[in-house]
């Protein structure tokens, strides 16, 4: 039986960088208030001209370019995403038009925050099935693009970003592989964190624009007890089905939410902060990338070792969640 490995990461942060300072020049908030209730300093915000394909793209070089690999080489390519370029095409069509990149499926995951793991779940599915070979998933956000920046309560929690890994099958039962993962969703509180209009639901009309539905909008509160909960039993059950306990992880990747949710992760998994990594204060909440971008982040800076054994674990909008384990 394959198994399927991660054999590269990328990703692409936009330029233009937004500070907290440069928010209370136009928003009533401060830079106080901001890093306190969620760890956030600055963000990333994408370019009129730079829809998510541009990053998904640029995020999908990143992780070919570092291993040396061909485009041709792959055979599938997910993207995850709520902020697609246009309803459809998916923003994996768009992102292959980009790279002259034909024939191989695309397709894009709505899962909100937990995309990045529905996606990976997906590849290691098809990999393990022996359907594909060598998939490339991609997180990629532009929530900036549905904030409305007159609504303090989100504007200040969001940033653009895509991140990207590569896939491929292995027969090695004991090298690097995804260990196990867990997915799962409750659509009963779908209201908590949405995006009303624009779909099939309230398509767009004069009355949905000029009431803000097609912002982005969340009741924090009961978003922030949902993903605490669910952080844990996520990454409790993830653990549990690669037969691994809390302490034999080397580094955990939360999605980068809030740093209040992610210390509570910590400690209630009692795992040494230094083995949590953390982007929420540079790159805030880009909700799919969050992951990838951590991942690619801790990749690069050599922080992952051959053997190590890493927790990815989302929560997001669905409500949705899932969490990996991959042994490096
Ligand atoms: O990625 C998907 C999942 N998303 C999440 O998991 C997000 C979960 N939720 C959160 O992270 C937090 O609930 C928030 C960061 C969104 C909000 O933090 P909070 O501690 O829950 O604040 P709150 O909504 O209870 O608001 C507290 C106060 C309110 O003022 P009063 O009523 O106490 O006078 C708000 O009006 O803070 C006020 N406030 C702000 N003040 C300054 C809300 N937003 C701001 C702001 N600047 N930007």
């Amino acid at each position: 039986m394959p198994y399927a490995k991660i054999i590269a990461t990328g990703a692409f942060l936009p330029e233009k960088l937004v500070t907290n300072f440069d928010l209370e020049k136009f928003v009533d908030t401060t830079d106080e208030w901001i890093r306190t209730r969620t760890g956030i300093r600055e963000r990333r915000i994408s370019a009129p001209d730079e829809p998510s394909s541009v990053l998904a793209a640029n995020a999908l070089t990143d992780a070919l370019d570092s291993i040396g690999m061909e485009k041709g080489e792959l055979d599938y390519i997910i993207v995850a995403t709520v902020t697609p370029d246009t309803m459809f095409p998916s923003t994996a069509c768009w992102l292959q038009k980009h790279l002259h990149i034909t024939h191989i499926p695309a397709v894009d995951v709505s899962a909100a925050c937990s995309g990045f793991m529905y996606g990976l779940s997906m590849a290691r599915a098809y990999i393990e099935s022996g359907m594909y070979k060598t998939i490339a998933v991609i997180g990629v956000e532009e929530l900036t693009k549905i904030t409305n920046w007159e609504d303090r309560s989100t504007c200040v929690l969001f940033g653009d970003g895509a991140g990207a890994a590569i896939l491929q099958a292995t027969e090695d039962k004991e090298g690097g592989r995804i260990l196990s993962n867990y997915l799962g969703a409750d659509g009963r509180y779908g209201n908590l964190l949405m995006k009303e209009a624009e779909g099939t639901l309230h398509p767009a009309t004069h009355e949905t624009l000029d009431k803000g539905m097609h912002y982005i909008t969340m009741e924090g509160q009961e978003t922030f007890k949902h993903a605490v909960r669910v952080m844990k039993s996520a990454s409790v059950e993830a653990l549990k089905r690669a037969g691994l306990k809390e302490e034999d992880l080397d580094l955990v990747i939360p999605h980068q939410a809030n740093i209040r949710i992610i210390d509570a992760l910590a400690n209630r998994l009692k795992v040494d902060y230094e083995k949590v990594q953390i982007t929420i204060d540079r790159y805030a909440n880009s909700s799919s990338a969050t992951i990838p971008i951590a991942l690619n982040e801790a990749n690069r800076d050599g922080k992952i070792k051959s053997g190590d054994k890493i927790l990815m674990v989302a929560f997001g909008g669905g409500l949705t969640w899932g969490s990996v384990v991959v042994r490096w």
